[in-house]
């Protein structure tokens, strides 16, 4: 029987839309899935939305609407936000279902038959952004650390969950199972937590105060605490108790959470589970907080970050792979939007998508617009072993939910790719017939590593994973994993190569009037970026054209001498739009440091630039009078 995987994401709060907090995770959960899926497992991927309690009922009073109105509204942007970011969720669950409401009172009754839910009375501190009590530890300097505000004193008679009968099998649990929290940093904020006596949970409130929510099985004056009823989701998304898919999936439970809800998730919910005799889930991965622009992401500092403006502006692929790339998992990492285009710019623009625009482009070339035909394949296995250990890496970051380390992996193999274009040059061998054999060779391992890219990169960047093998004339139907990565004949010969637009369009990061930065999508394809070091290599100077005169048997090339400081021959194929004596006396700009070139038998000793026009060539020249042999900027 082939494995089973479960994955969840929180439910989210339907008092606020959505913004790049939300989005990572639910992205996070949809890569695991994705690679689960890939790698053949019985996959079972679910997130959605928590609507009962205090917040929402407040949110819904101040918008002058009903609460089930209100969360309507708000799990419908949720909801919508899926298919956006391309999540796969396999089920959307929404706590105001009835299946969910069904199961949360049948919990409920098992916990209170079982002995555990006593009824008394009980004063606290009370977080409504929290929607718990807090403890007088977690109250700073009177306000909720989180939240900013003063907690309220909420004095009244409930119901009491024996929570604290679980501390020792909890800690013991936590203890044999050193991964059920993970990374180890939450797995020990947890442990620090139960070092403290555990209090009884309050799980209810009464009607009186609250009405937003499920009734108690066993008393028609009160709702269910928010946190009771919502971490219930998990298994009523399964069909608990009878479901099938409870049995299939509960025991390979995966929950993805950011550090902010680790005790309902770490305490609460384990505590619930051995109560309701449910075993506890396999493992709670926990990951930290995106700040934006170096603060915590609030509505009155005004620095929420929206998906959708980002995905909409930068693409999604690009926004999934930021996401995925700079958050360390486990640790806080600071959203900026000019972090993200300058790693749009360099791993994406210059590294990827130059990678697959030239393949494509010498592969048409030089192999005739087709996956080619070899015959004997070529000794070298350097992609295919660089793609094997990609492979490998790639796997063991999975393992241990380190998926930027997996980014990483793959962008090792890509380099390596790119570097073996630069070893063999195959604009060198093109010019050789005797080299045709290997140049095939060399083209067709190029394709297969594109093949290798663009399978590690599915469950990543499931858009462009498409688009190159779409380029490459692999079907998207044929079953694609990692295990099949280092196949050497993976490739069909004869398979149509499309060459597609260029996958990342650089940006271009401006600064406005008002030193605000604005960012700028390059609408034309540029080459890949360089330093200005890089630039800087290059010796433009200004030269002084002392004598022409025509190439003999070359319609387009003149033989110039240019006094650039110094004496030089240099050809430029400027024939077909300028006459000898059209030139003698002209400033123009020539690149002097480049490695001299015999063309039609004259040695050349630098380049004369020269752009197009309607009506031909135009060589560049200077609207004031320069000094000869000046340096150009
Ligand atoms: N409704 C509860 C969860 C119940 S689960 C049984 C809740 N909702 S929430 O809308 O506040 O979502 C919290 C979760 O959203 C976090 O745990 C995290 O997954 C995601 N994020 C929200 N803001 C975030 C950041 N700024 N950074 C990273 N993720 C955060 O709590």
């Amino acid at each position: 029987m082939s494995k089973s995987f479960y994955i969840t994401t929180p439910i989210y709060y339907v008092n606020a839309s959505p913004h790049i907090g939300h989005a990572y995770t639910t992205i996070v959960a949809d890569v695991l899935a994705r690679y689960h899926r890939m790698a053949g497992e019985n996959t079972f991927f679910v997130t959605g939305t928590d609507e009962h309690g205090d917040k929402i009922a407040e949110a819904a009073q101040k918008s002058g609407v009903t609460p089930q109105e209100y969360a309507d509204k708000i799990s419908a942007q949720f909801r919508a936000l899926c298919p956006e970011l391309a999540i796969t969720n396999d089920y959307f669950i929404r706590t105001t279902d009835a299946d969910h409401i069904e199961t949360v009172r049948y919990i409920l009754q098992k916990v209170y038959d079982a002995g555990d839910i006593y009824f008394g009375s009980y004063g606290g501190h009370y977080c409504f952004g929290c929607e718990r009590f807090l403890t007088e530890k977690e109250i700073v300097d009177g306000k909720c650390p989180d939240h900013g505000k003063e907690p309220q004193y909420i004095e009244e008679k409930n119901y009491f969950f024996k929570m604290s009968k679980y501390q020792n099998w909890l800690i013991d649990h936590i203890k044999n199972n050193p991964e059920f929290i993970r990374p180890e940093r939450y797995k020990n904020e947890a442990l620090a937590f139960l070092r403290d006596p555990l209090e009884d949970l309050c799980i209810s409130r009464p009607k009186s105060r609250l009405k937003w929510g499920i009734t108690l099985p066993f008393d028609e004056n009160y709702v269910t605490y928010v946190w009771f009823d919502a971490l219930i989701n998990y298994v009523t998304a399964l069909g608990y108790p009878n479901g099938e898919k409870f049995k299939k999936f509960w025991p390979v439970a995966e929950h993805l959470i950011a550090k902010d809800i680790l005790k309902p998730h770490g305490i609460y919910w384990p505590t619930m589970l051995k109560s309701a005799g449910i075993e506890p889930y396999r493992h709670l991965n926990v990951h930290g907080y995106w700040n934006s622009d170096q603060s915590k992401m609030s509505k009155s500092l005004g620095n929420i970050v929206r998906p959708l403006d980002l995905k909409d502006k930068y693409g999604l692929d690009a926004f999934r792979y930021f996401l995925l790339r700079d958050m360390v998992f486990g640790l806080d990492s600071n959203f900026s939007e000019e972090a993200f285009v300058g790693r749009l710019n360099s791993d994406l623009a210059n590294d990827l998508g130059n990678l697959v625009s030239r393949t494509i482009t010498m592969a048409v070339k030089y192999c005739d617009g087709k996956v080619p035909e070899i015959d004997r394949k070529k000794k070298d296995t350097i992609l295919y072993d660089a793609a094997q250990k990609a492979v490998s890496e790639v796997k063991a970051s999975f393992r241990d939910m380190s998926l930027h380390k997996a980014l990483i992996a793959i962008w090792e193999f890509i380099n390596i790719t790119n570097k073996y274009i630069v070893e063999n040059e195959p604009w060198t061998l093109g010019k050789d017939p005797a080299s045709k054999e290997k140049l095939t060779a060399i083209m067709y391992n190029l394709l297969a590593a594109l093949r290798a890219t663009a399978i590690l990169l599915m469950p990543f960047m499931p858009q462009t994973a498409e688009k190159i093998l779409r380029q490459i004339g692999v079907e998207q139907s044929e079953s694609l994993n990692l295990a099949g990565i280092g196949v050497e004949d993976a490739l069909t010969a004869g398979s149509p190569l499309i060459r597609g637009e260029s996958l990342f369009p650089r940006i271009t990061q401006e600064k406005d009037s008002n030193e605000n930065s604005a960012k700028k999508v390059s609408t034309i394809s540029l080459k890949p970026g360089i330093d200005y070091e890089e630039f800087a290599k290059v010796d433009l100077r200004v030269g002084k054209i002392l004598a022409a005169e025509a190439v003999p048997k070359s319609n387009k090339l003149i033989k110039l001498k240019v006094d650039i400081g110094e004496e030089r021959t240099i050809v430029a194929g400027i024939a077909k739009d300028y006459t000898p004596a059209d030139l003698i006396g002209k400033k123009v700009v020539i690149v002097a440091n480049l490695k001299p070139a015999t063309l039609m038998g004259v040695e050349s000793y630098g380049m004369l630039l020269a752009t197009d026009t309607d009506n031909g060539l135009t060589v560049l020249s200077f609207d004031r009078e320069p000094q000869t042999g000046a340096k150009v900027r």
